[in-house]
């Protein structure tokens, strides 16, 4: 065969096998057997290897994956990936639509869909390629796991029909009960712990650093979000019917809903249908459909104002409480744990249920042996809902909280007003110092990735390292002598360590792992007091000063920064260089001019895109708002404004200008 014929031949065999895979995976509808289709791949593998020039990185051949360990970048997302605000009533959905309705004047639908319970993804295409699949992450920046997505048969690698040159598509991964079935049967067959949940199993295999096993493990996926500049049409239903043109798997569950009527039976609907369901779903989700409406309402900090999940109830199913064990937690904190014989509730066998801290158990007056009532709400661990008085054998012992650390033999301490038992025994409780490490080394905190749980686990066995301080004084000569360890992972750790010293202030000060000091009150603490001095030496009111510290959390803060310990700690990684203030960020081109304003935009532009608008609007110093008020000192006007918000921003009185009006108001 010469060059012409091949390279004919081989956009002919890769166009009929995407469209194989699509009628199978996606349609659900195979026109061809399998081995037709093995054929077919086979001559496409053998001409591609005969005639490598021809080589693409979207060829149905390069969804089999690689055997080569891969690395995951990590990439920042081009559109933040928010999540959605729970209800979990209709009257919650009710008091969503009011909100929507004193948000706009206009006519609205909604969209009623599925709420899939996997792992979220965001694929960008470009010219109808894929190029690119993160991960949600933090939301703000995902792992690029390009390489395991191309392994799902059922996204497409080269779109059909007519779609945007640019866009994002976000969906949800999952794997269907059946194969999660299958797995966890042959993880258990080989002694591997088997996954909690489909959940767990979708976002585990789509980390795995071997293509080729993700490529085995038949993982699916629906999509339900488009983001991009130039969409055919202005409903999200009518883009998500274009999606599957484009050969997107779209449920064909999703439905308009004119009015509140409309989304309860959709809801009391899937309530029940869901169980027939071949993947998890945990909810419902009502969007608004209009595109420029969603853009109108907004966000608020966390999740979409056009948008909400209602959350389906949880099954119930009852069992027996075989025993109660105890762990504890990198703060000290004691939580009981219930051992239940397993049972199967929502597609999965549970064996475990968590149970807070001792005043459950009081509350629930629990005795061993009794049958309990046993609900999955939304973490992974499911917990006791009540007891079954009737089944309980009268001899039963009541379950007794323990009086001592079952790790160190410490007499556990509980401050008043508190529910939570802890072992005080701080820094020399083995548990609790590995937990501090192990948060120290997360990626929300240092992120620094080469040292994992197990790693911890054998430097803290080789007495390297007690506390995180230590981290950074650790040698490539002690790592290299470890077992399981070589010089390449030597080399990664150190690096790590030595980039985590770039890790901003505000996820240093939530690394140390003072309790109460989560995220946001880290971030909230390093804003405002802006250095760890300025937080070590301040007052109580210094602290409850600071939006969401209360007394509980500003002692908790002061008690730290009082143990002796502590301050060595922080005086040796001060010594380190790591970040113990805000070191400013000021952005190329900041300016003050718009400081003070409020500014709300509206419409599509011809310079800006929305986002460039609204970075615009920040980094000059104003603020960008989402909805009209007497407040608002410019209403910025593109093209297909809404009626209703060029109405308000009349009657208010409020200038309406355009964008080239804006970049002169900052010249
Ligand atoms: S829309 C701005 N639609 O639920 C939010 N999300 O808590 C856009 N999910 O992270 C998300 N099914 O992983 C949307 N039909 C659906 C969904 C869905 C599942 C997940 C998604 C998201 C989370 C929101």
């Amino acid at each position: 065969m010469d060059q012409k014929e091949a390279v004919n031949r081989i956009a002919y065999l890769r166009e009929e096998l995407d469209r194989h895979n699509y009628n199978y995976y996606v349609k659900n509808n195979p026109e061809v057997d399998d081995y037709t289709f093995d054929q077919l791949m086979a001559e496409l593998t053998s001409l591609e290897i005969a005639f490598p020039e021809f080589f693409d990185a979207n060829s149905p051949t390069q969804r089999v994956g690689s055997d080569i360990n891969q690395e995951f970048k990590q990439v920042a997302h081009r559109y933040q990936m928010l999540s959605l605000s729970n209800t979990y009533t209709e009257e919650e959905v009710q008091e969503f639509d009011q909100r929507v309705r004193k948000l706009t004047d206009d006519p609205y639908e909604y969209v009623c869909e599925l709420k899939f319970d996997g792992t979220s993804i965001s694929l960008s295409y470009e010219n109808g390629l894929l190029i690119r699949a993160i991960t949600r992450g933090d939301g703000e920046k995902g792992d690029d796991v390009t390489a395991n997505v191309k392994t799902i048969k059922s996204i497409p690698l080269r779109l059909k029909g007519d779609f945007p040159p640019e866009f994002e598509i976000r969906g949800e991964i999952l794997l269907p009960f059946r194969v999660f079935e299958m797995l966890n049967r042959e993880r258990e067959e080989i002694g591997e712990q088997p996954f909690a949940n489909p959940r767990n199993a979708a976002s585990g295999t789509l980390k795995l650093q071997n293509s080729s096993v993700v490529a085995s493990r038949k993982l699916d996926a629906y999509f339900y979000h488009i983001l991009g500049n130039k969409l055919p049409d202005d409903g999200h239903f009518e883009l998500l019917r274009h999606a599957a043109s484009w050969g997107f798997k779209i449920s064909e569950h999703t439905q308009k809903c004119k009015d509140l009527q409309d989304i309860y039976v959709f809801l009391h609907e899937w309530n029940i249908k869901r169980k027939d369901l071949p993947v998890a779903t945990d909810g419902v989700v009502i969007k608004i459909n209009s595109m420029r409406l969603q853009q109108d309402l907004g966000f608020t900090a966390k999740s979409p104002r056009w948008a909400i999940a209602y959350k389906f109830k949880a099954e119930q199913v009852s069992t027996r409480l075989n025993s109660v064990s105890y762990q504890v937690g990198r703060t000290g904190a004691i939580t009981p744990v219930a051992n239940l014989e397993p049972v199967l509730l929502a597609g999965t066998i549970v064996k475990r249920a968590t149970l807070h801290n001792a005043d459950v158990i009081k509350n629930l007056d629990l005795h061993l042996g009794d049958v309990v009532f046993v609900e999955k709400g939304g973490e992974i661990i499911p917990k006791i809902i009540s007891v079954d008085l009737t089944a309980r054998h009268p001899m039963s012992e009541p379950v007794n909280f323990i009086e001592r650390c079952p790790e160190c033999n410490s007499l556990l301490i509980r401050q008043e007003g508190e529910s939570a038992f802890y072992c005080p025994n701080e820094t020399g409780c083995q548990t609790q110092l590995k937990g501090k490490l192990e948060h120290f080394i997360g990626r929300k905190s240092m992120n620094i990735d080469g040292l994992g749980s197990e790693t911890i686990d054998l430097l803290f066995q080789n007495n390297l390292i007690r506390n995180v301080a230590d981290l950074y004084d650790l040698q490539r000569g002690d790592l290299v002598k470890l077992d399981r360890l070589g010089e390449k992972s030597a080399t990664r750790i150190l690096e790590s360590l030595e980039s985590s010293k770039s890790v901003p202030f505000e996820r240093v000060l939530f690394a140390l792992g003072i309790r109460y000091v989560g995220e946001t009150v880290a971030k909230k603490l390093a804003r405002e007091l802006k250095s760890i001095n300025q937080i070590a030496s301040a007052s109580r009111d210094d602290l409850t000063r600071v939006e969401e510290i209360g007394d509980k959390i500003a002692e908790s803060i002061i008690d730290w920064f009082n143990e002796d310990q502590n301050k060595k700690l922080i005086e040796r990684l001060k010594n380190q260089h790591l970040n113990f203030e805000i070191v400013s960020d000021q952005k190329e081109g900041q300016t003050e001019k718009l400081k003070g304003l409020s500014i709300i935009i509206s419409g599509t532009f011809r310079k800006f895109s929305r986002e460039e608008l609204k970075e615009f609007i920040e980094l000059h110093g104003g603020k960008n708002v989402t909805s009209i008020s007497a407040k608002t000192n410019y209403l910025v006007a593109g093209e297909n404004i809404g009626p209703s918000k060029l109405e308000k921003a009349q009657k208010l009185k409020i200038p309406i200008i355009s964008e080239e009006d804006i970049l002169e108001l900052t010249n």
